[in-house]
């Protein structure tokens, strides 16, 4: 890879999720969370950073849901479009913008990639036999038809590939099809349909040269994206269906079939890139972002995305010619539900109704308390498990006992004792220079973790310092000596407001709430940052805040959870009403 300082921007983008449906924690701590935290850490640290989301409006997802509760797709995509981008918002997720696959811009973002690659040799037409329901009168492309998966006997395998086993198969292949549809569960035909292809094995040698050059990726990511490469087949980026981009052909069969939505999609981060442009009145911005070798390109996915961003997508825009691909592919395992009656952990799914909407959890819990223990429970090397008691001893215990105690008895001490204000150190003794000396110590250790994509354990990180900050109080016993020795108290407090002051910093990224509500009380300004960059506000987790500096009095940043209240929202789960 080319080392992380030759790069002068870092563009970030969150998989789009479909817009048919309320996000859930399972995708936070998938693919939105880690993105923000990384974004909110490269703002505070002065880089030039655009983060891009938005919806994904296209495809099978979003038309089955429109048949499924008799309203049409636009009425689908607009209702959940809004609901999702206010919960993100809620939550905290800092999109530069958060756009639309069904904006007009969109259209020619995506023609134009199609054509650019159809010009280039990589697209070809095919007949292919399709899942035809004479019901119906329509093709049942990708989830309009389920059946038996030819390979491992799963019952409810979607038309071209089995979620149980993960086999792909031609349509024809599938046993005992049936239509997927309201009213339609007939057994369908095969019908034989004009589609277009692109020819992905054109790309494979450059694709192993790039997944060869990214050695430090996750290894389950680079173990999906090379069992793809190495296997690689021409794939169908056309459906029969008229929900998604018109196909920019002079075909007579054309019109009657749209592009797939797994091709546009990925191309909504440019597209969305260009409205963020356009929206600031320069609609030339964006190619900076998508073009320039300065920029850094990281995607975050849920790991069932793998394939699209570090196989189909890079090769779509290798086949551009002009086009940057990604430096890093951060993909996530799975957040699974602790199921308190079974004592299993269980895939989230909405027909189980396990799952836990984000609209649901931001009405019962401040974003803060949301974020800390999704963070802390990350599913970064291996799937794990949300469960009500770790949530409720995980954020009382560390958080708010560990952080938000010291941070409030420092603070207390500090301004009821000395004037609203970091007092003025006497001599420091050896207990007072190891804690300041480790101070930037660990600040290192936890940007160190944030650049590695590692956010469990900068998380971790960050609540050591509080745990070190708590020995070193419980040492100096500063309520005891305020009774005898105003001197060795005022320098006691004055290490803690240092300690204070980085641990604010430090949280921003994470807990933003928490720390725009401690930088008031510490005075502190931390710059904003974005796409233009700015100040290095991360550095100032590493500078002295100096005696006589303004205290307002503290605040509660993370009030307790309360048990009964906890089991009260863990029945209400099981009932399936958190969704
Ligand atoms: O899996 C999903 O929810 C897709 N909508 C993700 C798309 S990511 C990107 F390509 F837009
Ligand atoms: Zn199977």
């Amino acid at each position: 890879m080319a080392s992380e300082s030759t790069f002068e921007r870092t563009l970030v983008t969150s998989a789009l999720p479909y817009a048919n449906g309320h996000i859930h924690l399972g995708h936070i701590a998938g693919a939105y969370l880690p993105a923000d935290i990384y974004v909110r850490y490269k703002r505070l640290k002065g880089g030039k950073v655009l983060y891009i989301g938005g919806s994904d409006e296209y495809g099978v997802p979003i038309t089955l849901t429109a048949l499924k509760e008799g309203i049409t797709p636009q009425e689908v995509i607009d209702h959940y479009h809004g609901a999702n981008e206010a919960e993100f918002k809620r939550l905290g997720i800092s999109y530069d913008i958060y756009g639309r696959t069904s904006w007009d811009l969109h259209i020619d973002s995506t023609q134009a990639f199609f054509t650019k690659l159809n010009n280039g040799g990589y697209v070809y037409p095919q007949e292919m036999e399709i899942w035809y329901s004479p019901q119906s009168d329509r093709y049942l492309p990708d989830r309009y038809v389920k059946g038996t998966c030819p390979k491992c006997g799963y019952e409810d395998a979607n038309g071209d590939e089995c979620e149980s086993c993960g086999a792909q198969y031609a349509a024809k292949d599938l046993v005992s099809p049936r239509a997927n549809i309201p009213g339609d569960s007939s057994t369908p035909i095969l019908r034989l349909s004009k589609h277009w292809f692109l020819d992905l094995t054109k790309f494979q040698e450059r694709l192993k040269t790039w997944l060869d050059s990214h050695d430090e990726w996750r290894a389950n990511v680079k173990g999906i994206a090379y069992g793809w490469v190495n296997e690689l087949r021409a794939r169908c980026i056309t459906r029969d269906t008229d929900w998604g981009v018109p196909i920019p052909l002079d075909d007579p069969e054309a019109p009657s079939k749209r592009i797939y939505v797994w091709f546009d999609a990925p191309i909504g981060y440019v597209t969305n890139t260009r409205q963020w442009g356009i929206n600031k009145g320069d609609p030339a911005a964006w190619e900076t972002w998508w073009k320039d070798a300065g920029t850094r390109m990281v995607h975050f996915i849920g790991k069932d995305n793998v394939p699209f961003h570090a196989v189909i997508f890079p090769a779509m825009l290798m086949g551009q010619d002009d086009y940057i691909l990604a430096d890093y592919v951060v993909g996530n395992e799975y957040l699974n539900i602790y199921n308190r009656q079974t004592g299993k952990s269980e895939k989230g799914s909405k027909s189980r109704g396990n799952m836990i909407s984000v609209k649901w959890a931001l009405d019962q819990f401040p974003a803060d308390v949301i974020r800390y223990y999704l963070c802390a429970i990350a599913p970064e090397s291996k799937d794990s498990s949300f469960d009500w008691d770790d949530f409720m001893n995980r954020y009382n215990g560390e958080l708010c006992d560990i952080v938000g105690n010291f941070v409030h008895r420092s603070l207390t001490m500090a301004v009821k004792n000395f004037g609203y204000a970091v007092p003025e150190p006497g001599p420091l003794d050896a207990d007072d220079q190891a804690m300041l000396d480790a101070i930037p110590v660990q600040v290192d250790a936890i940007a160190e973790a944030l650049e590695g994509f590692r956010f469990r354990q900068a998380l971790e990180r960050f609540i050591d310092l509080g745990r070190k900050a708590n020995v070193y109080f419980d040492a100096k016993q500063p309520w005891v000596t305020r009774k005898t020795d105003a001197v060795r108290t005022a320098t006691t407090l004055y290490v803690c407001c240092q300690i204070v002051k980085a641990l604010c910093v430090t949280m921003t990224p994470f807990l933003p709430t928490g720390a725009k509500t401690l930088a008031d009380v510490l005075s502190l300004a931390l710059p904003e940052g974005g796409p233009g960059g700015g100040p290095d506000g991360w550095g100032l987790a590493k500078e002295i805040l100096p005696a006589g500096s303004p205290l307002q009095a503290p605040q509660i940043l993370f009030p307790k959870l309360d048990k009964d209240r906890i089991a009260e929202l863990a029945e209400a789960h099981l009932r399936g009403e958190a969704y």
